[in-house]
């Protein structure tokens, strides 16, 4: 029977602790699943456990102790672990088969029917069958990550370590890792310790364990730790009592006279805010005029198509962004949302049909260089310098559209202040937390004043608080600046922000409607997830 025990874990980087006397214990066949805000230490936890670094305490694995890499040698081959980051497990020129085959070798596995089983049934769940021959940097995002998360499970460890290993996986393939995750759990008593930034994901876990500032401050079951924040939940409402309040929910340690509502696990992170006394800063961006008259369609494209080799990854794509509007492009790993993006902002030819940007015929790099200062990009991969700090970065790019030093340095100040990261300017963006880093990565994007923005999985791995106020921002935006903003996410709940939803399918555009619209043809739907699904299963 497997079994781990984690005792009195700390670990300190330079002179900041990372974690300090964390413990747990797990069991043969348990999922274990990791909460809590970007930076909270988390990740420091789960490369303790996979035995990579040194660290303070003990942890336990079948009877084997370790705290350094040395002393974990011998549990290894038990073990596998998927760092957070895209597709970091992989190689760029190495084929899906190609991976198949070299992580079967190194971890020698036996070709036995039962392993064949296995390795088609998380085939199936990543949907690469098909891609068996298309080497790792050309495949999507979430392809890459599913194909990391393959690689990790193949010989079946008997204990699972996954840092966000569904950061940026559709809700389909989500749930079927799921199923094989509990399916390793019962068959085999593999343990897993994963963490997770989708909260409906972790209130399937048998155990939850919230960090909070190098801590775990609370681990339950999902239901047991809803109880304790179950009275703190209620209806919007404005309210001269100490409250935050998110999209259509107010939370409050004091009593309100408004209904209550059922909280959710994302309900603990706002809790736990207003426990420490950390109200969310109010976010302001300034207001300015758009002086220009504008179109009111931003974008159009007509009958898009991108074609790679025989593979078609757009086909005949219509999308209109009306200006001042939010739209959400929805749609499974692979059907072709980056692709598409990409052929927006001219970093992939379009190989058929028409596009138009602010109401110009797109036809040669010409017609897009006039256009450059209008548009704003946060690509799906972390795309800014790690080796220049946030205020060199942001310089740089200042530099880049020809905006003067003295008045670069103005809108850094003024961002870094509305945007909340006044305190990272210095700092590499390697050691920001996630969250932080998206903001900053967005205060790029906007520097330069554009009117139309693409953003390609900005909220991916951030925490529930931090993507509450991305919102914020992006709807400030709209109202303060007039901005119209196409926005990819695999965050369901997300679609409800937007003012319409485009879903893509294999390449192809297969609705296209405002959300209520959506709801009203499916009426069954509890949320927006359901209406995915039915889409997409
Ligand atoms: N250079 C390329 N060569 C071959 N195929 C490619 C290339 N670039 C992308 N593709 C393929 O095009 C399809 C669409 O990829 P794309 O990145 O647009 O998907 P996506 O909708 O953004 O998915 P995700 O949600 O995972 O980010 C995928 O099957 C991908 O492997
Ligand atoms: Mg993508």
């Amino acid at each position: 029977m497997n079994s781990l025990e984690v005792e009195n874990v700390s670990i300190s980087h330079k002179n900041k602790i990372a974690i300090n006397n964390v413990s747990f214990k797990a069991q043969a066949g348990e999922i274990v699943g990791f909460i809590g805000a970007d930076g909270a230490g988390k990740s420091s936890t789960l490369n303790a456990l996979s035995g990579v670094i040194n660290f303070d305490g003990k942890i336990t694995y079948n009877n084997h102790s370790y705290k350094s890499p040395k002393e974990a040698t011998t549990i290894k081959k038990d073990i596998g672990y998927m760092p957070q980051g895209l597709g970091l497990v992989l190689y760029d020129t190495l084929t899906v088969k190609e991976h198949f085959d070299f992580f079967t070798n190194i971890r020698d596995i036996d070709n036995t029917k039962q392993f064949q089983e296995y390795k088609k049934n998380l085939l199936s769940m990543a949907n690469l069958e098909k891609f068996l021959d298309r080497k790792a940097h050309d495949l999507s995002g979430g392809m890459m990550q599913k194909l990391s998360l393959i690689c990790t499970m193949l010989h079946r460890p008997s204990l699972l370590i996954l840092d966000e290993p569904t950061t940026g996986v559709d809700p389909l393939s989500r749930i079927e890792l799921w199923e094989i995750l509990k399916q390793n759990a019962k068959e085999f008593g593999t343990i897993c310790i994963t963490s997770t930034a989708y909260m409906q994901e972790a209130s399937k876990m048998d155990n939850i364990l919230l960090f909070d500032e190098g801590k775990i401050i609370a681990q339950d079951t999902s239901d047991n730790l809803l109880k304790t924040v179950e009275p703190f939940v209620y209806e919007k409402t404005s309210s001269l009592k100490k409250h935050i309040t998110v999209s259509d929910t107010t939370y409050s340690l004091e009593k309100l006279d408004v209904k209550k509502k059922i909280p959710t696990l994302d309900s603990l992170f706002f809790i736990n805010a207003l426990k420490k006394d950390k109200l969310l800063p109010k976010l302001d961006i300034s207001k300015i005029e758009q002086k220009e008259k504008k179109t009111d369609v931003m974008l159009k494209a007509n009958n898009l198509t991108k074609i790679f080799g025989d593979f078609i990854a757009n086909k005949d794509v219509n999308i209109e962004l009306k200006n001042k509007e939010i739209l959400g492009l929805l749609g499974a790993n692979g059907a072709g949302k980056t692709t598409f993006i990409k052929m927006l902002l001219g970093l992939l030819p379009i190989d058929g049909g028409e596009l138009y940007l602010l109401g110009k015929n797109i036809k040669n790099a010409k017609d897009r260089k006039e256009l450059k200062s209008k548009i704003g990009y946060v690509s799906q991969h972390f795309a800014l310098y790690d080796d220049m700090s946030v205020r060199e970065n942001m310089l740089f790019f200042a530099s880049m559209h020809n905006i003067d030093k003295n008045k670069a340095n103005a809108l850094i100040d003024k961002y870094s202040k509305e945007l909340g990261f006044v305190e990272y300017l210095e700092a590499f963006p390697k050691d920001l937390p996630l969250g932080i880093n998206q903001r900053f990565s967005l205060a790029v994007a906007i520097l330069h004043e554009p009117v139309v923005l693409f953003l390609d999985e900005p909220t991916s791995g951030v925490d529930s608080i931090a993507r509450a106020q991305f919102w914020e921002l992006l709807k400030i935006l709209k109202t303060n600046r007039d901005i119209s903003i196409l926005i990819t996410t695999h965050y369901m709940s997300e679609a409800e922000y937007c003012d319409r939803v485009v879903l893509l399918k294999d390449g192809e555009k297969i609705a296209d409607d405002t959300v209520k619209n959506f709801y009203a043809k499916h009426p069954d739907a509890k949320e927006f997830e359901d209406i995915f699904l039915e889409y997409f299963r």
